[in-house]
This record gives structure tokens, C-alpha cells and sequence, in this order.
């Protein structure tokens, strides 16, 4: 427990060098635009992943901290976007950006913060590699937000979305999701690390099967936290995936394939209409009822372990510690 906030202060390292090349070129008036959301806090948690895998494959921590905060701003890059497309309100325990400043305004920080992206990358060791991983990282997550608002039963009423929703998913086809939306960054993060310290093709390969590991357990977790976290801390808007009409939430999911039909009706009735608070917490009650959470814990666990088991063969330190740590933490976050 105690090593947690070690681990935020690991990635913290990045703050000031990402509020240097988020505000260079930017007029005065846009700063706080730009700034507000990595203001209002965050983790760090991918920025702390590139410093430790780079250490943790031999290489000097100092020489990632260009592309550790090109990670975390890729983060924060698709939050915004994220929350323009979610209609998100509250994010970090604060209004999101778009709600401060509205969505013309968080689009434009979305495309300057790409730039300031692009820049750290350039700043980077490896730098050709990098850009080539962090294309390929942003275009599978922009996939995975595609397929995200597929899985929404409701609420857009765009042709493409409405044929080709997805009504009746499977647990592949939500791990596919999961592996795009979220997991596609830790692993780029994993092999950023790898890269910086020039290390061998096995270990780059062993850090990328931890990213995707933890990555998947990390969003089954926001998934539970989602439905079953406490506001002040997890700083999200308890019941949104209810409100989002998603259907690509792990635990409604699973809670969905143990309901009696009456009670799997009302839940996914509840998913397809614009519910009150009250409905909202009557899904909660009906996904409580059953296996889920339980399930869903279990499920994060075991890919937690496999993380774990999969970067064996890198030789003992401090930082492959501190990996193994930053994993078990991921299943006990309420943040
Ligand atoms: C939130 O990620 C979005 C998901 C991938 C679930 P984090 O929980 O890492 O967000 P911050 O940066 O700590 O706010
Ligand atoms: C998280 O998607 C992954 C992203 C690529 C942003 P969510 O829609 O689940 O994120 P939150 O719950 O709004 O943080
Ligand atoms: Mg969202
Ligand atoms: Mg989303
Ligand atoms: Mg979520």
C-alpha cells in the first residue's frame, strides 16, 4: 500500500514537461484551455510504466522522459475526446474541459495537444520507432472508441450508428474492445520503455504481453468502479456506463448472461431508454444480484498475475518491483 504514492510520484516526474510543450506556441487566452485537463489530476500511471520498463530493461529512466509524457499526453489526448463523444461532465473529481469550455473549444486542445505529442517524440531517443508506435497506439485506440460507441443501446440516432450497433455482444468481442480502448496504450508504453533502452526483441515482446495484460484488467476495474465506486474518489459520475447506455461494461455483461429473463429484460430495457437516478440505481441493484462483481474481480486478478508471470524472464530490480506493484495496485485502485 505505502508504495502507491511512490508509484504516482514516478510518473508525476512528467508534469512539468508536459506543461512545457502543451503551452509553447499557445496564445494566453488558450493556456488554461490546454491545461485544465492535466490539472485536474490523473494517475500517471502510463508515464510510470514507460519509466520503469525502461529501467527495468537496462536503460536510464532519463532518456524516456520525453516519451513518457508524449504517453500521458496521449492519454489526456483521447480523454478529451473521450469525454466530447461520452458527453462527460466530471472526470478527476472536476468539470471536464468540455463542460468548462465546451466542445469547440475541447476538440482544438485535442488537436494542439496531438502536436505537443508530435514534438516529444521528436525530442526522443528512437524517435522514428517511437512515432511509428504512437501511430499505431492512437489508431487502435481511436478503433476502440468507435467500437465503444457501437456497444451504446441508445441515444445517437446517426444511420451508421444505428445499423451497426452491436445488440448482443460476447465476452470476445467486449475483449477486443477493451484490448483497443485501453490496453493498446499500456502496451505501448510497456515497449516505449523497451525501446529507449534499446532493449532485445524478447524482452520488448514479454513488457508488451504485461501492457496488454494490465491494460484489460485495468478496464474491467474502471468497468466495477464505474457502477460500484465511491464519487469522490474514483471522480467519475457513478452509474455513467447505465446513463451512457453502454452495454460494453464488464460487469453488465456478465451480470447479463446469469438474470432470469424478466430481470435481464429490465436491465437491458434500462440500458435502452433515457433512465432517472432511480432506474439507474435499480440496474446496479440487478447487476448486485448476481456473480458479477465477484466474476469480474477474479477475471482482473488472474490478468494481473499473467502480467506479473509474463515479464519473469527480465533480470531482477528495483524497477521490475515496482511493475509487479503497479499491477497489484490496479486491482485494489479506487481512484
Ligand atoms: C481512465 O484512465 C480511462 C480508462 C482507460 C479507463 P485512468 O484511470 O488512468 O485516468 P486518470 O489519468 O488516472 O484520470
Ligand atoms: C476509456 O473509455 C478509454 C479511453 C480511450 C478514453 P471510457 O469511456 O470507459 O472512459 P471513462 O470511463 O469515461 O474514463
Ligand atoms: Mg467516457
Ligand atoms: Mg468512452
Ligand atoms: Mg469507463
Amino acid at each position: 500500500m505505502s508504495s502507491v504514492p511512490k508509484l504516482f510520484e514516478i510518473g508525476r516526474k512528467v508534469d512539468p514537461i508536459m506543461i512545457k510543450y502543451l503551452v509553447e506556441g499557445a496564445s494566453e487566452d488558450f493556456k488554461p484551455i490546454l491545461l485544465h485537463q492535466i490539472e485536474a489530476g490523473g494517475k500517471r500511471i502510463r508515464p510510470a510504466i514507460v519509466l520503469l520498463s525502461c529501467e527495468a530493461s537496462g536503460g536510464n529512466p532519463e532518456w524516456a522522459i520525453w516519451i513518457a509524457a508524449a504517453l500521458e499526453l496521449i492519454h489526456n489526448y483521447t480523454l478529451l475526446y473521450d469525454d466530447i463523444i461520452d458527453r462527460g461532465e466530471l472526470r478527476r473529481g472536476k468539470k471536464t474541459t468540455r463542460a468548462v469550455y465546451g466542445d469547440a473549444m475541447a476538440l482544438l486542445a485535442g488537436l494542439h495537444y496531438r502536436e505537443a505529442i508530435n514534438k516529444l517524440v521528436n525530442r526522443s531517443p528512437a524517435s522514428y520507432k517511437l512515432h511509428e508506435l504512437v501511430s499505431q497506439a492512437i489508431i487502435e485506440l481511436t478503433e476502440g472508441e468507435r467500437l465503444d460507441v457501437l456497444f451504446e443501446q441508445t441515444g445517437r440516432t446517426e444511420r451508421y450508428i444505428t445499423e451497426k450497433r452491436i445488440t448482443t455482444p460476447s465476452w470476445e468481442l467486449y475483449l477486443n474492445l477493451v484490448q483497443k480502448k485501453t490496453a493498446s496504450l499500456l502496451v505501448a508504453s510497456a515497449r516505449a520503455g523497451a525501446i529507449v533502452a534499446d532493449a532485445s526483441q524478447e524482452i520488448e515482446e514479454s513488457l508488451s504481453k504485461y501492457g496488454l495484460n494490465l491494460g484489460i484488467a485495468f478496464q474491467v476495474i474502471d468497468d466495477y468502479l464505474d457502477l460500484f465506486g465511491k464519487e469522490e474518489k474514483f471522480g467519475k459520475e457513478i452509474g455513467k456506463d447505465i446513463k451512457e447506455h453502454k452495454l460494453s461494461n464488464a460487469l453488465i455483461l456478465l451480470a447479463l448472461e446469469e438474470l432470469e429473463d424478466i430481470d435481464k429484460n429490465k436491465l437491458l430495457s434500462i440500458l435502452r431508454k433515457e433512465s432517472s437516478v432511480d432506474e439507474i440505481s435499480e440496474g446496479i441493484e440487478l447487476i448486485k444480484s448476481t456473480r458479477a462483481r465477484e466474476r469480474a474481480m477474479n477475471f482482473a486478478e488472474e490478468r494481473v498475475k499473467m502480467a506479473k508471470t509474463v515479464i519473469n524472464l527480465l533480470p531482477n530490480s528495483s524497477a521490475k518491483t515496482l511493475l509487479c506493484e503497479l499491477a497489484d495496485s490496479v486491482v485494489k485502485r479506487e481512484v
